[in-house]
């Protein structure tokens, strides 16, 4: 796997530093899009800073205003500025740094163009010559095939002389198994697998990343990660904005599509997959395409069972007061497309037959989290059975991805005193503590990794079926009418279906405002 572009350890002996990526032109399709300002850009200015970029790197934007670039460039520069922190953004440092920003904005030029016709990818070949060329496709998805077919045409993804050619695609890939194998397939007849870059930007961040790394390379945790001990899993990534200015993409994929096959299901794979033989791109690809096959198929059946459907109502978000769904721009008024899932699902191998992983996500919920909890078998209680000691709450470790970055393990503690008390303690590893964490979107390591040649992180054909398999009996059972929907006011935990899902096999979900207690401030045990 690459280094990344962004934390340094504190450890001198550990820390190993990335090469800067090899000379690259960088095509942008969708260069005015949402995702380019606020996702890209960002992305690449932190990696200007970690001076990972080559000195001949040069972006072009390509999209179908009439612009120059100059107006290019000063259009980023003001949403660049829009994320300081004076400018209560998320990304960058307390002012846009100008040598960073200087150096990215020097490179960027403009090319306008209609993607859908020949012309731009004719100027893209007088341009390139025999240049290594990234492809990014920054479009909605209806135009993935069509760009890949026009570039092929134009044999702007002919690699010669030792030139790379790449293409990135963005999520969603399809929306359905069948979908999702005829576009594989079409892009599969115009280009080599090790072309394409699918992206999900959740295996761009850190904490996914160490996944590996904390099953894998620890004797502490490795042997005990199987059904032996395990009792369960739940894998959280809850959000506290609701669909923004997206009604129209989410009419048409809803929560479902937008985060179970992709984001959800890689952070599912990175915890349940076998070792796979070394960091190679193509044995971790294996393992986790072959865990995520194993998801045992749902029945129409199980879908009423195990799979809840939300929807938010009007409520009191972390935002102050805001609208139900159906009155969000663009989004019908008796839609019943859901803004929350939750599912119980297993997985038919050896390592966890028998143990239940428990997903969920949803837009417009209490708090924001994106958490991974491992809960482990309870021990014997026998040795407490004339003590006063009624429960021995479970010992679980949770990976926190979001808002914080950390390893958290909880377990069983005497309480001081006379009598014999148990406390549930918990012993935290925050990132911040150990490393330096510099403002990241998490597409630094993915543009880096595309730059250098490195796939591991990127996903083959057969890990995006894979995940759209798991999901099809849902996709199917709403087509056919099932799959309930429930409401839930905006600024809660999701519809009580969903709680209910939990406590009929005894358990019930980490509260999602736990998260918040991880910042050094707080008091919470
Ligand atoms: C995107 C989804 O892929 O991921 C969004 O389309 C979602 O709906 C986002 O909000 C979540 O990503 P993150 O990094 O903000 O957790």
């Amino acid at each position: 796997m690459s280094e990344t572009a962004r934390t340094s350890s504190n450890s001198e002996a550990l820390a190993k530093t990335a090469k800067p990526a090899p000379a690259c032109t960088m095509v942008i399709f969708g260069a005015n899009g949402d995702l380019t300002k606020r996702l890209l850009m960002p992305a690449l200015y932190n990696l200007s800073g970690s001076k990972l970029l080559d000195d001949r790197f040069e972006i072009i934007g390509v999209d179908r205003d009439a612009s120059t670039d100059e107006d290019f460039r000063d259009r980023q520069q003001t949403m660049m500025e829009s994320f300081t922190p004076a400018a209560a953004g998320e990304f960058a440092e307390k002012a846009l740094n100008m040598e960073w920003w200087g150096w990215l904005k020097d490179r960027l030029h403009y090319m306008k163009g209609d993607f859908t016709t020949n012309d731009i990818f004719t100027a893209l070949t007088e341009r390139l010559k025999d240049r290594n060329a990234v492809f990014y496709l920054a479009v909605a998805d209806r135009f993935f095939s069509g760009i890949v077919d026009m570039l092929h045409k134009s044999n702007l993804t002919d690699e010669r002389d030792g030139s790379f050619r790449r293409v990135v695609i963005e999520k969603p890939f399809g929306h359905s198994l069948q979908s999702a194998k005829e576009l594989n397939a079409e892009i599969l007849s115009k280009l080599d697998e090790g072309q394409v870059y699918r992206i999900d930007h959740f295996l761009g961040k850190e904490t996914v990343q160490n996944i590996m790394t904390l099953r894998f390379s620890n004797g502490l945790f490795e042997p005990l990660w199987n059904r032996d001990h395990i009792d369960s899993i739940q894998i959280t990534a809850a959000e506290t904005v609701g669909v923004e200015k997206r009604g129209k993409f989410y009419e048409v994929t809803g929560a479902l599509r937008d985060m179970v096959p992709n984001h959800m299901f890689q952070l599912l794979a990175m915890t349940t997959m076998e070792p796979p033989n070394s960091f190679d791109a193509d044995a971790v690809r294996t393992e986790k395409a072959k865990v995520i096959d194993a998801i045992r198929p749902l029945t129409p059946a199980d879908v009423e069972t195990n799979v809840v459907r939300g929807q938010y109502v009007a409520g009191t978000a972390a935002s102050g007061n805001v609208i139900g769904y159906t009155e969000e721009p663009d989004v019908a008024a008796d839609s019943t497309v859901e803004t929350f899932m939750a599912l119980k699902l297993t997985i038919d191998n050896w390592r966890w037959a028998g143990v239940p992983f428990y997903l969920r996500t949803g837009k417009h919920m209490s708090s924001r989290s994106t958490e991974i909890v491992i809960t482990f078998k309870q021990a014997p209680t026998v040795m407490f059975r004339d003590t006063g000691v009624s429960r021995m709450p479970p010992n679980t470790i949770v990976l926190q991805l979001q808002p914080n970055e950390g390893i958290a393990t909880h377990f069983n503690a005497k309480r001081p005193g006379q009598v014999v008390e148990l406390n549930d303690v918990r012993m935290v590893f925050r990132y911040e503590d150990f490393f330096e964490l510099k403002p990241s979107t998490g597409y630094e390591t993915l543009i880096y990794d595309v730059l250098i040649g490195d796939p591991t992180l990127f996903n083959r054909a057969d890990n995006i079926e894979a995940g759209w398999k798991g999901v099809q009996p849902i996709l199917d059972a709403v087509a056919n009418g099932g799959g309930t929907i429930h409401t839930y006011p905006a600024g809660t935990d999701g519809p009580a279906a969903a709680d209910a899902l939990l406590s009929l096999d005894g358990r019930q979900w980490r509260p999602l405002k736990s998260s918040s207690s991880w910042s050094r401030t707080s008091a919470a045990p």
